[in-house]
């Protein structure tokens, strides 16, 4: 689902960029155990483009694949990582178009909770990852996407959404196990998280 202009506006700014680049890329950096060294990393409903910056520059991946729904956030992308070893395309986390088994990691900074099949966008990305490959996520979990102004100001799914020890329970059925110590970050707004492929 794509965003509307109250939360594409949340997303695209300096604040959430500069967040991204320090807070949640420590976070992840943690997670990862050091970071992605010279790893092939799929991102997931790239955005503008922040997170594949990210992932180079701060967790050291070699090469970057990026996909999002949108073609106007792809287009941003593009612009933004012009020149920088990053492959863009507009894709659905339903149907991820690569190989079996062709991912060091994914990372996923906060898009599944808004696909609607969301275990299948789970079981696309341990598809596409090799085994022993890490999955790193931040997602919003459904408490938070019940309140007030979550219902008001954004359009999400509204069924069938996950909290924490639920969207772990998804990745285990589907071999990416380890998240056993999901954190809660921003006054509960998000919880982050990683898992290994079997
Ligand atoms: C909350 S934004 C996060 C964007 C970016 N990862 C960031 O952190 O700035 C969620 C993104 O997921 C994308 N998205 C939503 N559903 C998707 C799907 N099924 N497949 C791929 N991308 C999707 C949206 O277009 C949007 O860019």
């Amino acid at each position: 689902m794509k965003l509307n202009s109250i939360e594409r506006a949340a997303m695209n700014n300096p604040i959430r960029a500069a967040h991204q680049h320090h807070r949640e890329a420590a976070w992840f950096r943690r997670l990862a155990g050091g970071g992605l060294a010279g790893k092939h990393v799929l991102e997931v409903g790239c955005g503008r483009g922040v997170g594949a910056e990210v992932i180079l520059d701060r967790l050291g991946a070699a090469q970057v694949s990026a996909f999002d729904l949108d073609e106007t956030m792809v287009e941003l992308a593009r612009r933004r990582l012009h020149g920088r070893p990053v492959s863009l395309s507009v894709g659905d986390a339903c149907d991820i178009a690569q190989p079996a088994q062709s991912m060091d990691a994914v990372v996923d900074f906060g898009i599944i909770h808004h696909v609607p099949d969301w275990p299948q966008a789970i079981a696309e990305m341990a598809r596409v990852m090799r085994p022993g490959g890490l999955l790193l996520f931040e997602e919003v979990p459904r408490h938070v996407l019940d309140t007030w102004a979550f219902r008001t100001l954004t359009v999400h799914p509204r069924e069938n959404r996950f909290e924490a020890d639920e969207f772990a329970a998804e990745l285990s059925r589907h071999g990416l196990h380890g998240s056993g110590q999901l954190e809660s970050h921003i006054g509960g707004m998000v919880f982050i998280g990683a898992a290994r492929k079997s």
